[in-house]
């Protein structure tokens, strides 16, 4: 059995190189198959065919042979492979695939992190949990963890996985039989609507239609009958299997931020509640019965909002392992905003705003003028400083600029507070995209790192991950960054 996969080089003109695999190198094909041309040529350090010839040249072997040369010496030396720093490489995996989450990263990116800083017992903090990658990877090396996650849907997603996966095994069988009749029972006799949810919904989204009528009527029937499930358990996993197929059964799409689906894309990407749920549900009870992995060490939320973490009642945290909002416009509750309403957690249009106002801001939408008092974070890195004046006499939009400082001051809080539950010497790992906004770039890697300098946070190192284009076309990158704190 032979695999290809193709790479493109752009030397002027566009040309691409079809790399053969044969059936001893599946997994080196595996490991690329989902790559993107630009991530392979990150990954061998590779830009151009021309410099891919000359290699091959020097060192007698043919093109294609020097290429998985490069890739498989690259993967060896431990090099994270692109794409595991993205939710991509992990959405399949039991647990994982339950709510898949595009902001996210993988398992295996964090265990990777784990093993190569030596990071070993000791207390982990996640202070931006999402699903809560963090927290099931460090349990499998051992770890205890505590997070913050001030999404209320997501919170509850991590306390049902980490529910599950701390039963007996024999006991988990009996919850997949319980969950599995509990879904049967829901859909034997769909009756009556949730009027609540129905009223929440014109409190929240107005006159807004997100759903065709008979969908929306299908979903207010189905939160009756869950409400009516006795067991708190079931009925959580439940709510997770409705709010994983709430946008595909809608008119929106998540693309980056929520959208509504183009009127083509309502032809074949809206999807039947019928088709997808009990897809949902199987995927469900299939890892709560087959994964038989059980958690070891503990992890407890601590704070729902990072930028309260400096009252928490927390001591000795001896590493940080977190991706971030990046700031680049996304509205993480505003893209939730229908699992939100379903779970009940939005009843008013002053439900949102409370969310809205609490989450880091990264947004344009999430600033107000009152957050003036921001700008004063400039003082303390002449990066941002820069950045903030080219903004200002630039940006399309005076809120650009207030929302950049609103960022990093916020981030700012976050880490100034954590500061006294960290141990010295704790280790700070930080996943973080840069931003462009009207052709200004922000380093948003660098100016954070100018940032935390001040707080005690000594810089190991900064590492590309990987790189992407901005709607403009210029490169923008993902950034591992390394730090250390020293107690002042
Ligand atoms: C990039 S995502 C993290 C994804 C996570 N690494 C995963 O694999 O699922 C950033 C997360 O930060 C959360 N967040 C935003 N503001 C927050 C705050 N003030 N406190 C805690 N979490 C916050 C968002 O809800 C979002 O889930």
């Amino acid at each position: 059995m032979q695999f290809f996969k193709t790479i493109s080089f752009v030397e002027g003109e566009s040309k691409t190189l079809t790399i053969s695999f044969n059936d001893k190198e599946e997994d080196l094909y595996s490991s690329l198959s989902d790559l993107s041309s630009n991530d392979i040529r990150n990954l061998i350090g590779v830009n151009s065919l021309k410099e891919l010839s000359e290699l091959a040249y020097t060192e007698h072997r043919t093109l294609s042979q020097q290429a998985k040369y490069l890739a498989s010496d690259a993967i060896k030396r431990k090099k994270i492979l692109p794409a595991e720093v993205t939710f991509k490489a992990g959405k399949n995996d039991p647990f994982q695939r339950w709510y898949p989450y595009i902001e996210g990263y993988s398992p295996s990116f964090v265990k990777t992190l784990i093993e190569t800083n030596n990071i070993s017992d000791t207390l982990v903090y996640e202070p931006f949990a999402g699903t809560g990658t963090t927290v099931f990877a460090a349990d499998s090396m051992g770890l205890d963890t505590v997070y913050s996650e001030i999404n209320p849907l997501l919170r509850s997603l991590i306390s049902a996985k980490i529910e599950v996966q701390s039963l007996p095994i024999e006991k988990r069988k009996c919850l997949a039989i319980d969950f599995l009749r509990a879904y049967e029972n829901v859909m034997s006799s769909l009756g009556p609507v949730d009027s609540n949810l129905m009223k929440a919904y014109r409190n929240v989204f107005g006159k807004s239609k997100y759903f065709d009528d008979a969908v929306l009527k299908n979903i207010l029937q189905l939160s009756y009958r869950i409400k009516e499930q006795e067991d708190a358990l079931v009925r959580s996993l439940l709510n997770i299997a409705v709010c994983a197929i709430l946008v595909p059964v809608s008119f929106l799409k998540k693309q980056g931020d929520l959208r509504f689906k183009t009127s083509k894309e309502r032809e074949t990407e809206v999807k039947y509640i019928s088709d997808v749920l009990p897809v949902k549900v199987s995927e469900i009870y299939e890892d709560i019965l087959n994964f038989d992995y059980r958690l070891s060490a503990s992890h407890k939320c601590i704070s729902p909002n990072a930028k309260a973490i400096g009252g928490a009642d927390i001591s000795d945290i001896g590493a940080v392992i977190t991706s971030p909002p990046y700031l680049n416009g996304t509205n993480y509750i505003r893209n939730t905003k229908l699992e939100l309403w379903f779970l009940g957690r939005l009843k008013t249009d002053a439900d949102l705003r409370i969310l809205r106002d609490e989450i880091l801001t990264s947004g344009i939408n999430d600033v107000k003028s009152s957050y003036r008092e921001a700008y004063s974070i400039c003082e303390s890195s002449p990066l941002l400083n820069s950045v903030i004046t080219e903004l200002k006499e630039n940006a399309y939009d005076k809120r650009i600029p207030l929302m950049a400082v609103c960022y990093f001051s916020e981030m700012m809080l976050v880490f100034s507070g954590l500061a006294s539950k960290l141990k010295n010497g704790a280790r700070i790992l930080i996943d973080l995209g840069d931003s462009i906004f009207c052709d200004i770039h922000i380093p948003t890697d660098k100016i954070l790192i100018e940032l935390l300098e001040t707080l005690g946070y000594n810089l190991e190192s900064n590492q590309v991950l990987r790189t992407r284009r901005s709607r403009n076309g210029s490169v923008l990158s993902q950034f591992l960054i390394t730090l250390k704190y020293i107690k002042v």
